[in-house]
């Protein structure tokens, strides 16, 4: 497996397949590795802490990084190359990185838009940066982050003159065996946390009977929620009857901020 720091050494892995990663590599990452693998035989991973995408300064200091251990277990799932760029290799410091429009799908729901302002914009840029820098022909995205996986599909179809050769691809969540969604912020979670953090995929349990069943429950584990939802599973707006519609939650334990979602 190549390490590649610099836009030329990525310039010869136009056309690969794309899994952007913040690092902290886990199973569910590793998931996505190995589904690009199976469709392209040059697959990149790239490792990136993104500072733009962090609303909140603390977030980022204790966000955790793991590079040694995230080369072995990429190259373990089949990468052919990881891309591990310098901050000013992703942000010029001479000029203005492009910003890219936020498509509907960011703003309209007011959901993580309006948890984390700022979110949204600060991926959608560095995507687009990966996007131009590694041409890749399919890219991958992990239904765990639902919102942001629409929001850049939406972002890649609003421009196809940019990116109309390019493929976007959805990774099932992984879950621990207790139904925990693995997350690079689980590494944060004390024992005690880790089990009131279930409140989360056990309020997705209940996303049948309501808002109010899921809110319940996320009480009942001493969760703060941010949202507790059940949207159209594409606009992520009020439901319409005769639509498919998703279960969204954001609580948080202790300052640390976890997602998840699932069909309902
Ligand atoms: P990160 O949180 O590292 O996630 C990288 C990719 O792994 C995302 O597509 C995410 O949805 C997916 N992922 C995370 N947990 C998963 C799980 N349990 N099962 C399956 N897939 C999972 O998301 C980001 O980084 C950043 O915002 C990024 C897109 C890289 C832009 O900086």
């Amino acid at each position: 497996m190549e390490r590649l720091d610099t836009i030329e050494e990525l310039a010869a892995h136009h056309g690969c397949g794309l899994v952007p990663t913040m690092g902290a590599l886990h199973q569910g990452h590793c998931s996505l590795i190995e589904a690009m693998r199976r469709e392209s035989d040059d697959v990149v991973v790239s490792v990136f802490v993104n500072p733009t995408q962090f609303n909140d300064p603390a977030d980022l200091d204790r966000y955790p990084r793991t590079l040694e251990a995230d080369l072995a277990a990429a190259e373990a799932a089949g990468a052919t190359a990881v891309f591990t760029p310098p901050a000013d290799t992703i942000y010029p410091l001479d000029r203005e990185t492009w910003q890219p429009p936020l498509p509907r799908v960011a703003t309209a729901p007011k959901l993580e838009d309006a948890c984390r302002p700022g979110h949204f914009a600060g991926v959608c840029k560095v995507v687009a940066r990966l996007f131009d820098l590694a041409r890749p022909s399919l890219a991958v995205f992990g239904e765990k982050d639902w919102q942001q996986m629409l929001v850049l599909e939406a972002m890649v179809a609003e421009h196809p003159d940019r990116w109309g050769a390019l493929q976007l691809r959805r990774g099932a969540t992984i879950r621990e065996p207790d139904g925990l969604a693995l997350s690079s912020r689980n590494a944060l979670l004390s024992p005690e946390h880790r089990e009131r953090a279930l409140g989360l995929s056990r309020a997705l349990a209940v996303a049948d009977d309501g808002e109010a069943a899921m809110r319940a429950v996320l009480d009942d584990h001493g969760l703060e929620t941010e949202y507790a939802v059940i949207r159209d599973a594409t606009t992520l707006e009020a439901t319409q009857v005769d639509r498919p519609v998703r279960a969204l939650i954001a609580a948080g334990l202790e300052g640390i901020r976890l997602i998840d979602n699932d069909a309902c």
